[in-house]
């Protein structure tokens, strides 16, 4: 949640910082702010709402003067958005603005001391402490103040820095958010994700917890807590540009979407070698592996779902018992894990604050960690034990898809190569292979088989409310769809195990009720065609996801989606591919603002 960028160089800044937070945008929009260094002072400018507003106050940037200064793109979690609550805050004497994103626990305490000491405060934020505490403790050393400050605050942050004293200079620190330092030619700069660097430059050094960068235009320096140098090494980023812009796509949701297959195989092609999955970024052994009685899968929103899904894949590989747990209630749950859990977090950010704060826990209590990430240099990715890529590339609109569904592909290739690892790979091995590589071809034709979705979503959009009914995999890829509706379309829409409708829900089916019914795993078919019959009879208007061979389903639908034919456990990764275009046409003819979903955030970094 919120997205900071800083730059010095000399270049004018302004247009620079603007560009890097529009990249950022996906983090947090509902105010944004830059402060830039000018010939004296230190100039702000916020607004409330978009990077568009920014830039149409400024002229892109041309109006702001300077070449050195920090940005900032908010979500909103201590005030209103407002413009008093956007960053950067200024310190009383104006010498230094600050950006931060993360959460100051401790805020309120030092807040009030601060206030006893006469500093007045302009915002209701957390982060305004910050910049007080840094005015307070500066005695001409800026390095030193900053630290003295850190020490003081508790929580997470990632934070920018800009000195008056210091005009070439801009100082950023980090604990617990993602803060990249970017390594141009004469310039510098630091971002809360590569995806405002990439245009500026390929290389990138990771901070660490703790850690701090000193930027001029001609070189970075970084340090610890106590103000030590520490020698940090310089990696390469890989994403292109192009990933990062719409190419020719209204959205980027449909980009991502449409970027499926590709991403899949991005996913799954380098796993495969003579026909066998291979992990070679995996330490763990066989050994290990068979001295693990329970499999933990955690994480939140749609990685959870990924893991609802995966649940199914990995016991029927593997064996082992499989519990998924929302990791905002495991890190509170005192769970029972030893040594014998293996825990699989799973999560496209690699940063969300409850999933980090559930690995935490279960390593401490021992448990042997595996981490399912997109994100590269990640705060969840370094943690584990070990930690497996989806190599998705980079995922903008709030509402994930291909994140989601890399997420799954590494979970099906995990649970084939644990069954090898195990030595139980039963004789259908050879043929889940042959699935796994066919599965982009798959998700393409289940693409190019719904061309009929927006005339679908002309129907359903009026809907007060939509039920997701599915069993077993099915049921996996109705909490996803449902979610997907939810989060874009701003329709109430409910995922329910199809079998669980009658103890109660089904109270809530009436005339014209629309009840979106996957049908997509064979051996359990019939039985959700029980339920979609009893569904029909109170008046529902069905909309069916299943083969075309179905023909019982024709029979009793009112509409459908087809998706190509494929293996039950590995079906939830194709049938819900359509789901995600249903709710992305459903949000558009509602005239929702798609690749930002009102009070929702890419990267959840508060609890
Ligand atoms: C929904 C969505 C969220 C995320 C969740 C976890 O479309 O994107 O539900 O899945 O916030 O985020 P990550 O995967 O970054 O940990």
């Amino acid at each position: 949640m919120c997205g900071i960028v800083g730059y010095t160089g000399s270049a004018q800044a302004a247009p620079i910082l603007l560009e890097g937070l529009s990249k950022l945008e996906y983090r947090g929009y509902d105010s944004a702010g830059i402060a830039v260094m000018g010939s004296k002072d230190i100039s702000v400018v916020k607004v409330t709402g978009r990077i568009a507003g920014l830039c149409e106050k400024t002229d892109n940037g041309r109006t702001v003067e300077g070449c050195a200064g920090i940005g900032h793109t908010r979500w909103a979690t201590h005030g209103a958005p407002t413009e008093e609550n956007a960053h950067p805050h200024l310190s009383n004497d104006g010498r230094f603005a600050v950006v931060h994103n993360g959460i100051i626990e401790n805020y309120q305490t030092l807040r009030e001391e601060l206030k006893e000491k006469g500093y007045h405060f302009d915002s209701e934020t957390d982060t305004e402490v910050i910049v007080h505490l840094i005015e307070m403790y500066y005695h001409g050393d800026v390095k030193k103040a900053l630290i003295q400050t850190v020490n003081r605050l508790q929580g997470s942050y990632a934070l920018g820095v800009l000195c008056r004293d210091e005009p070439d200079r801009i100082y950023a620190a980090r604990e617990a958010s993602p803060l990249i330092i970017g390594l141009g030619v004469g310039e510098n700069y630091f971002a809360s994700d590569v995806t405002a660097l990439v245009a500026y430059t390929r290389n990138a050094v990771y901070l660490d917890d703790g850690e701090f960068a000193e930027l001029t235009r001609d070189g970075a320096a970084f340090f610890d807590c106590l103000g030590q140098p520490v020698k940090k090494s310089v990696s390469r980023i890989t994403w292109d540009v192009q990933a990062a812009e719409k190419g020719g796509y209204d959205h980027f949701m449909l980009k991502e979407i449409m970027e499926q297959p590709g991403a899949v195989k991005a996913a799954i092609s380098p796993r495969m070698k003579n026909n066998e999955v291979v992990f070679e970024e995996l330490a763990i052994t066989g050994n290990e592996l068979a001295g693990i009685r329970k499999i933990v899968i955690t994480a939140c929103g749609s990685a959870y779902y990924a893991g609802c899904s995966g649940k199914y894949v990995l016991e029927a590989l593997t064996h082992i018992p499989v519990e998924v747990v929302l990791a905002s209630e495991l890190r509170y749950s005192n769970p029972l894990i030893d040594n014998t859990t293996l825990l699989i977090v799973i999560s496209q950010s690699g940063e969300t604050a409850d999933t980090i704060a559930a690995l935490k826990e279960c390593r401490a209590r021992g448990a042997r960690t595996l981490a399912i990430v997109n994100v590269v240099g990640s705060t969840i990715a370094k943690l584990a034990d070990d930690t497996v890529y989806t190599w998705a590339g980079p995922e903008i609109a709030v509402a994930t898809t291909k994140g989601f569904t890399t997420q799954l592909a590494v979970l099906y290739l995990l649970s084939l190569y644990f069954s090898r690892l195990l030595g139980i790979a039963g004789e259908d091995y050879a043929e889940h292979i042959r699935i796994l590589k066919s599965l982009p071809r798959l998700i393409q034709q289940s693409i190019d088989m719904n061309h009929g979705l927006p005339k679908l979503a002309e129907k359903y959009h009026t809907a007060n409310s939509l039920f997701f009914i599915g069993r077993n995999t099915d049921y996996a890829a109705a909490l996803e769809g449902a979610l997907k509706m939810k989060e874009i379309s701003y329709l109430h829409a409910e995922a329910y195990a199809a079998g669980e409708l009658k103890h109660g829900t089904i109270a809530l089916i009436e005339e014209h009720t629309p009840v979106i019914a996957l049908c997509c795993n064979r051996r359990i078919m019939e039985k959700t065609l029980s339920n979609i019959v009893e569904v029909k009879a109170r008046g529902a208007e069905v909309l069916a996801v299943s083969y075309r061979d179905n023909t019982k389903i024709l029979s009793v639908a009112d509409d459908f989606i087809f998706i190509p034919e494929v293996a039950d456990i590995f079906s939830a990764i194709v049938e819900i591919v359509p789901l995600q275009l249903l709710a992305y046409y459903v949000a558009k003819e509602n005239g929702c603002d798609i690749d930002k979903p009102k009070n929702l955030a890419k990267s959840v970094t508060v609890e």
